[in-house]
């Protein structure tokens, strides 16, 4: 598949993180200098800014002769854009301090650079440059935002708005800087300043410093993995890998393991990161700091007294480990004893050395080892996992790694391997946790079923709802949580939209942009529409649903006469949706609405809520009520007449969009008529309500001196007054 970015889009909404950085006092740097001459000393700070941006997949969106401007999270999306910024920003500044330090050296003047940061949406056009080059152009008043927090933030440091902090509290610090003006927000801003990283790394230590939500659910895979941990203490090694979608709860699972399984064990956790894969032994090295119990405030000498004492008290035949140890934890040693060794030999050695110390460890205790996320893990460390489950299968060592449904390994046919399949949360499991959530007021139900509808059981998703939920002043605690507000539209957090968007954006370009036009068609939709909204030729449509289905975005539904496909998550479907231009969605929602009606012919009545909801999106107003009276006339054939009646009261409503002519007042008129006349049926004939409808509908008739419709408003209205009692 290709990746979306090599492909042409038209342009897109996106979530993203956008990075301005500037090196402060270039100008006066080239007032006193020879202009080739500050070149020489400018562009290695540029070339090193621009390498702290793609260390960790930025995009460079354009880099003047002093500054860059960087973008992370799009082209393609990642669900972690602003920590990924702030991780770059820092290192920049490091890197550049680094720099300054020997331009001082040589009695150069020093430079400094100060950087601003930004998350929002954006739009994301794509321009096509010549000789194959594409080039991003982000719009929006997010990206001026990031502009304006650099040209804020004191020289040499960081400035990010409150909208990137709240992404990445906990994970760095931040300083604050008070608020400020900023043309174009009615709102004063308020500016943080980066100072640094944060205490937390993961996920889920975020989550539990905010106190994690009751466990509930998933006895059989605690079960499971106790089994496993019980052959592992017998000497038959066990790896037990959890798999399953973003924020089902496998670290969570693996959290409460540990809590259990602790005793007489000995624990070491692999930890990594999403942008992990580009750093060799990564997890590695945070599992030997783990082991050897290293803390970030130990110097050098502290490290290697740990590491050398340790080793010897565990086994002095392993002293020849030592070298290895040492350069992965960047411990310095005279007349390093690895700097001839061939590169291979030293990987070779170093992966052999670890083995060794566990195999070794596991001898005077039952070891778990933890490895999680090994979709995002380095070759390095794959090799780790690999000659570990080769070797584990007569040790006391229990492996327990997770990893999203993506990642391929070659375990599975070991007898010591047992997956377990993490599904969303059941129903009964889901209102568990949302009782821990919110509590058990009755009131609360309503919105309690529409969060598990909408995250489908996924605790990450209904985790952040809630939390969203409450930030948007819709719930509200006080000793219990009450709503607090009128719940009008259920936004998708950012977090999850980010976890999806950064999905969809690994699928090829042309899957993408089918994805995007199923999410127009709807949850469902039917092979012979596809093909015709698509305007793809069969034999390409049908390969790229196939992929669409094995990567888990749809899912095919017997169905008669013909194939219909859904998405499997309705989130999926809203967050592609929303990527989509609006100028492009009208497109797209006429173009659907046309196709019904070309492929349904005469026999439009299965489709006229489809066709209503597509016409009202594009914006075609006509046709959007013609087809909302046609379903609500529908609606009162079977009796069902309160959604006639919204049906109605949804289409006048659309007719106040147009120009105020005898056209628009017949059709008034004619769906007065009706919603009178279904009021009557369903709430009384007497009720005011009626004689409003029909009142509506005579003034009009007058207004337009029609005479057939003035008739049928008397009619009507002699008919709320007769049974009103006010004849
Ligand atoms: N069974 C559960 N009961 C209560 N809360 C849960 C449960 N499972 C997960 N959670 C909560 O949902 C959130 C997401 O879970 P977790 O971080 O374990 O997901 P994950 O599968 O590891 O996701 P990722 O693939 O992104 O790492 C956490 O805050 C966790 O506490
Ligand atoms: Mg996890």
């Amino acid at each position: 598949m290709r990746p979306s970015s090599d492909a042409p889009l038209d342009g897109e909404r996106k979530t993203v993180t956008a990075l301005f950085a500037d090196i402060k006092g270039s100008m006066e740097l080239m007032e006193d200098l020879d202009p080739e001459e500050a070149r020489m000393i400018v562009d290695p700070a540029l070339k090193l800014m621009i390498e702290a941006i793609h260390r960790y997949n930025g995009y460079v969106v354009q880099s003047t002769g002093d500054g860059i401007f960087a973008l992370f999270g799009a082209p393609i999306a990642h669900e972690d854009h602003p920590q990924r910024a702030l991780y770059a920003a820092l290192r920049l500044q490091e890197q550049l301090g680094r720099y300054s330090n020997q331009l001082r050296s040589h009695g150069r003047l020093p430079l400094q650079a100060r950087a601003g940061i930004n998350t929002g949406e954006v739009v994301v056009r794509s321009l096509q440059t010549g000789a194959g080059h594409t080039e991003y152009t982000p719009i929006g008043h997010s990206t001026s935002l990031a502009a304006r927090m650099q040209a804020l933030a004191p020289v040499g440091s960081i400035a990010a708005t409150d909208a990137t902090r709240k992404s990445c509290e906990g994970y760095f610090t931040f300083k604050s800087l008070g608020r400020t003006v900023v043309k174009g927000v009615s709102e004063p801003v308020e500016v943080h300043e980066v100072v640094g990283l944060g205490p937390l790394r993961t996920r889920l230590q975020r989550a539990a410093s905010r106190g994690l939500t009751k466990f509930v659910g998933r006895e059989r895979e605690l079960t499971a993995m106790k089994e496993g941990l019980e052959l592992a203490r017998a000497g038959h090694g066990q790896i037990v890998a959890a798999v399953g979608e973003p924020g089902v709860g496998k670290s969570r699972l693996f959290y409460e393991f540990k809590a259990i399984a602790q005793h007489n064990c000995l624990v070491l956790d692999a930890l990594s990161v999403s942008h992990g894969k580009a750093s060799a032994y990564l997890p590695v090295i945070e599992l030997l700091k783990d082991y050897f119990q290293i803390t970030s405030d130990d110097d050098e000498r502290r490290r290697r007294e740990k590491v050398a004492g340790k080793i010897m008290i565990l086994d002095r035949t392993l002293e020849d480990s030592l070298p290895y140890l040492y350069a992965l934890l960047e411990i310095q040693e005279e007349n390093n004893p690895l700097g001839q060794i061939d590169t291979q030999v030293k990987r070779r050695r170093t992966l052999d050395t670890i083995k060794r110390i566990l195999l070794r460890e596991s001898l005077n205790q039952p070891l778990i080892v933890v490895f999680e996320d090994l979709h995002w893990i380095d070759g390095e460390t794959q090799a780790l996992l690999n000659l570990l489950a080769d070797t584990i299968a007569n040790a006391r060592v229990l492996m327990l790694v997770n990893y999203r449904p993506e990642y391929r390994h070659e375990w599975g046919s070991r007898t010591y391997y047992v997956q377990l399949r993490l599904d969303p949360l059941g129903p009964e499991s889901a209102a568990q946790m949302l009782m821990a959530l919110l509590g058990e007021s009755a009131a609360l139900e309503p919105l309690k079923r529409l969060i598990i509808d909408k995250t489908e059981g996924n605790p990450f998703f209904m985790e952040e709802m809630v939390q969203a939920l409450f930030e948007q002043g819709v719930l509200a605690r006080n000793g219990v949580v009450t709503i607090a507000k009128p719940f009008t539209e259920a936004r998708i957090p950012a977090t999850v939209q980010d976890i999806l968007a950064s999905r969809i954006d690994r699928l090829g370009a042309d899957e993408k942009a089918l994805l995007q036009t199923l999410a127009i068609l709807g949850k469902e939709f039917s092979l012979g529409l596809i093909s015709r909204v698509a305007g793809q030729s069969e034999a390409e449509l049908e390969r790229m649903l196939s992929d669409l289905q094995l990567a888990e975005f749809i899912y095919e539904q017997p169905a008669f006469p013909e194939v219909e496909y859904t998405f499997k998550h309705a989130l999926t479907q809203e967050v592609a949706y929303n990527s989509i231009l609006s100028e492009r969605r009208k497109q797209l929602h006429e173009r659907a609405g046309h196709e019904i009606e070309a492929l349904f012919g005469s026999q439009l009545e299965n489709h006229l809520n489809d066709l209503a909801h597509h016409y009202s999106r594009s914006g075609n107003t006509p046709k959007a009520a013609e087809y909302l009276r046609r379903a609500g006339e529908q609606m009162i054939e079977r009796s069902a007449n309160p959604e006639a009646i919204a049906h109605f009261t949804a289409a006048l409503e659309l007719l106040k969009a147009l120009p105020e002519d005898r056209e628009r007042a017949q059709q008034e008129i004619g769906l007065e008529l009706l919603r009178g006349g279904a009021l009557g049926v369903a709430k009384g004939p007497g009720e005011l309500e009626v004689k409003r409808a029909f009142s509506r509908a005579r003034e009009l008739a007058i207004q337009i001196n029609d005479d057939t419709l003035l008739f049928q408003a008397l009619a009507g209205f002699w008919y709320h007054h007769q049974l009103a009692g006010e004849v």
